[in-house]
């Protein structure tokens, strides 16, 4: 069997990695994966939005079955493409994907079938939802509807911030045409948890539950990024929790993108707070998280390629998905000034010992070596028995590896166990 996995980042790596353990599959293709990736998966020079290239590659190496990874593809309708050809997806098709597309759509979705969220108002005028912030509560939430590599959500903790991101995202168009229109919402308190969740369109099933650490430091200080590190399970889904998102969020959700037309298959992300009116979502998306995937994945017992494949054929509801009862913690190796500016180029040096461990985001080979090539460079996980564990082989992992102006955070996880020591 031949997969082909469109993407290059380490939550890519992580899918790759674990694809692999299936025998039936000869070779995997990333499109166009990393130098970490090169490892593990034939890389292939074709951009992951590029889909008259990713389709015409598709059918000249007759690929079996393909892997959509990331937002911007799936939002553009890489699977739609495939499908046309052919080839069977792992995926929703763009009609489904605009539940992460747009924010306009997903929050009207959650109004009109009672899914508990923030309450919000939209605004396609930027004068008037300028007029709006001089009396909305603050501190206050600004959201451009489209993609905006996960930066276009702004929490304005005064008014002048509130305005100053109206006229960034609607006037200065910062976010491009994802800021014609805006969402402004109630500003809502409490842990979050990203559950990921596999779906056919008729069950929905959730995987192991995780918690990101989006600030850029420690104490969650700083600038937000695509993600620092995560670990996994979430102290704070607990079996009662669980059940409440199940019954209030997960399957109305899948009930109510039914009932849109837009049936939605592949792997849903519900962003969730647990406010202390209950669980709520804070986003959806309509994907695999980064780097999510990098604790959840390899918590996963059960065959990925099976599991994939029953949610492009509907048959989810017979096909067993088991977790691993343990720990797992990734912490993000970036590059110093990440999420804003930062160097690239430098040489990464693992220990071939602790190489299974590393899922490589950032990084290209070069005359055989690997160097860094963006800002987020190495997601580095560890499985335990406990959390505490994980957390710690993570980092004692983490001092073996070198590369210049490396960065981290020293407390992931330092939360979760703090919630764990409380319970
Ligand atoms: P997103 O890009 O939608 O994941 O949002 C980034 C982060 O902003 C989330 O992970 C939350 O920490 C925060 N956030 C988004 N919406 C809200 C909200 N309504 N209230 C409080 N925080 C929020
Ligand atoms: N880690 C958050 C996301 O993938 O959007």
């Amino acid at each position: 069997m031949k997969v082909l996995v469109v993407g290059g980042g380490g939550r890519e790596h992580a899918i790759i990695k674990k694809l692999k353990e299936n025998q039936e599959i000869e070779k995997i293709y990333a499109l166009p994966g990393n130098g970490g990736i090169a490892a593990d998966a034939t890389c292939v020079n074709i951009g992951a939005t590029d889909l008259d290239g990713i389709v015409r590659f598709a059918g000249e190496h007759q690929i079996d079955y393909a892997v959509v990874a990331p937002d911007d593809p799936l939002v553009l309708g890489c699977v739609d493409a495939l499908e046309a050809q052919g080839v069977p997806c792992f995926g929703p098709r763009s009609e489904a994907a605009i539940i992460e597309g747009s924010k306009v759509f997903s929050k009207n979705l959650m109004k009109k079938y009672g899914i508990p969220t923030a309450a919000y108002e939209v605004f396609t005028d930027a004068e008037k939802a300028l007029e709006y912030i001089k009396t909305a509560p603050i501190p206050t939430v600004i959201k451009a509807d489209g993609l905006a590599l996960g930066k276009g959500v702004i929490i304005a903790q005064t008014r002048e911030e509130a305005e100053e991101a109206v006229v960034a995202i609607m006037k200065d168009k910062k976010f491009g045409k994802s800021g014609n229109s805006i969402v402004v919402e109630e500003f809502l308190e409490g842990p979050e948890v990203s559950v990921l969740s596999f779906t056919d369109g008729k069950v929905v099933v959730p995987m192991i539950s995780s918690m990101d650490h989006k600030r850029a430091g420690d104490n969650d200080t700083g600038l937000n990024t695509g993600g620092m590190g995560t670990v996994a399970p979430n102290p704070y889904y607990t079996e009662a929790v669980a059940q409440e998102c199940m019954e209030r969020i997960f399957l109305p959700t899948i009930r109510a993108m039914n009932a849109e037309g837009r049936i939605f298959k592949g792997c849903l992300y519900f962003g969730l707070m647990i406010t202390k009116d209950g669980p709520k979502v804070i986003e959806y998306n309509c994907r695999f998280g980064d780097p999510e995937t990098q604790v959840v994945l390899p918590l996963l017992k059960s065959d990925l390629l099976t599991i994939m494949k029953a949610t492009t054929d509907g048959t989810l509801a017979d096909t067993p998905v088991e977790f691993f009862d343990k720990s797992a913690a990734c912490v993000i190796m970036a590059s110093k000034g990440y999420p804003v500016a930062y160097e690239k180029g430098y040489e990464i040096t693992i220990p071939e010992e602790i190489a299974d461990c590393v899922f490589v985001a950032g990084a290209k080979k070069e005359d055989g070596r690997l160097l860094t090539s963006g800002g987020r460079v190495l997601g580095v996980t560890a499985i335990a028995d406990s959390l505490k564990e994980a957390i710690d082989a993570s980092y004692d992992m983490v001092e073996q590896i070198h590369f210049d102006n490396a960065f981290y955070r020293r407390d992931i996880g330092a939360r979760a166990l703090k919630a764990k020591a409380e319970d």
